[in-house]
């Protein structure tokens, strides 16, 4: 039987490690669609038409050690505005989240679009704030050189650019659960998504 998870929410609320390890206590295949728009963020940062790069896009274009900048980020939120690149990433996610054995989708839009009959839906967010600190940990821990305001306008720009988009604007679906994770260790987010899924169940 297909149980479908969908994980949606703003940059660096947690989403990502909360869908790992959610996916691993239930023993479900994890898609980050992040990466896909990410990799074609990169394409048009090469030079590449964005809608033609979605169409051709390949698992090797999704290694995440080219992905996981700053720049790359940007660029996947600016791409992420154009509707036939949207389009032609659906089908994929789409047929993964309905994949034998069940799946876990994390993203922005799993649960209002490309999953809407998902068994779970949990909406993941924290303050700009605090998002925007952890999101300086990770790249500074990384070797990135970055000011914490930098992290924070980017923040903020891409939440505005995510919100204020006519297709599939990142917003809570009308039955997820919100997990807001300003206050919480990663163990704590992780116990309340586990718990807000096995609800469901
Ligand atoms: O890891 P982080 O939350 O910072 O970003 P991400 O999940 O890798 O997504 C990068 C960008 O892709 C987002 O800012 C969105 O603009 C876009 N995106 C989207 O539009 N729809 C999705 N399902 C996933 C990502």
């Amino acid at each position: 039987m297909a149980f479908t998870i969908a994980i949606d929410g703003p940059a660096a609320a947690g989403k990502g490690t909360i869908s790992r390890r959610v996916a691993a206590h239930f023993g479900l295949a994890h898609l980050d669609t992040g990466l896909l728009y990410r990799a074609v963020g990169r394409r048009l940062l090469e030079g590449t038409d964005p809608e033609e790069a979605a169409r051709a896009l390949r698992a090797d274009d999704l290694d995440e050690t080219l992905l996981r900048t700053d720049a790359v980020a940007q660029a996947a939120s600016r791409v992420a505005v154009i509707p036939e690149v949207r389009a032609a990433l659906l089908d994929f996610q789409r047929a993964f989240a309905r994949r034998d054995g069940g799946a876990v989708l994390d993203g922005r839009d799993i649960g209002t679009v490309i999953c809407p009959e998902a068994e779970a839906k949990l909406f993941v967010t924290a303050s700009a704030e605090v998002r925007a600190e952890r999101r300086w940990k990770e790249l500074t821990g990384r070797g990135f050189e970055v000011s914490p305001e930098e992290v924070l306008a980017d923040v903020r720009e891409r939440d505005a650019r995510d919100m204020d988009r006519a297709e599939a604007p990142l917003r809570p679906a009308e039955d997820a659960v919100v997990i807001d994770t300003s206050e919480m260790d990663i163990e704590a987010a992780v116990a309340a998504a586990i718990a807000a899924v096995e609800a469901r169940r």
